[in-house]
């Protein structure tokens, strides 16, 4: 009889079992983690903005590298019980709807992230659009709430959407990375989209 096909997500491979090990409850950290390498991304003291933040493991290490003297709003449609230390506020919501004033409690923000990704539907079609839409927002969300300077990371499902996401962080911001970090299953579709040094006010373009 042939074998059932494997389910990637179910077996715990070495990411998540690294992941684990030092305490984060889910893999996704190795990727924030590389990208803070590759761009110094998170520093002491900083304002940070975490869209799409459950479980927990990007705002647990954001918060570690900020440190007390930072502040962290982490929002989630899902709830949160991770501990993030007393620098850090938790919303459950959705970030489509949520109103800018609803995410601004610590803003200007110096960071915001967006590991936000759409509950998979089984269209492919349908699961790119959702991505699209969930990554336009949180650009949205920096364009109202980034301080000049500052920095975005965002995830996007690779679709034919992808430059028009591109070209939407470029006019925000004056560097933009595609990172695809080591920690991404091999069978992943997704991308980091990485914005560095927000362009001042009426800069854009
Ligand atoms: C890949 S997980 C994030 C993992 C997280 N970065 C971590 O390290 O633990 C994607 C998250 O996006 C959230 N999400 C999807 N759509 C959302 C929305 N409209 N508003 C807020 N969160 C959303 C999901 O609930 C899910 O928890």
């Amino acid at each position: 009889m042939p074998q059932k096909p494997k389910n990637p997500y179910k077996r715990p491979d070495a990411f998540t079992k690294a992941a684990k090990a030092q305490g984060y409850p889910a893999r996704s950290v190795f990727k924030l983690e590389e990208i803070d390498r590759r761009v110094r991304l998170l520093r002491p003291g900083q304002r940070v903005l975490d869209l799409g933040a459950a479980p927990g493991s990007w705002s647990m290490y954001a918060a570690q590298r900020i440190g007390a003297a930072g502040k962290l709003l982490a929002v989630d449609l899902s709830p949160i019980t991770a501990a993030f230390g007393p620098q850090a506020t938790v919303v459950q919501g959705d970030a489509l709807s949520l109103t800018n004033e609803a995410l601004a409690q610590f803003a200007p923000y110096d960071v915001v992230l967006s590991d936000m990704a759409p509950a998979t539907s089984g269209s492919k079609i349908a699961d790119q659009a959702r991505s699209y839409e969930l990554f336009m927002r949180a650009v949205a969300v920096a364009e109202a709430l980034l301080a000049p300077g500052g920095a975005f990371v965002g995830k996007i499902f690779m679709s034919e959407d992808f430059v028009k996401a591109r070209d939407a962080l470029r006019n925000l911001c004056e560097e933009v990375r595609s990172i695809r970090p080591e920690g991404t299953r091999a069978n992943s579709v997704e991308i980091f989209l990485v914005g560095l040094r927000r362009k001042a006010a009426g800069k854009a373009g």
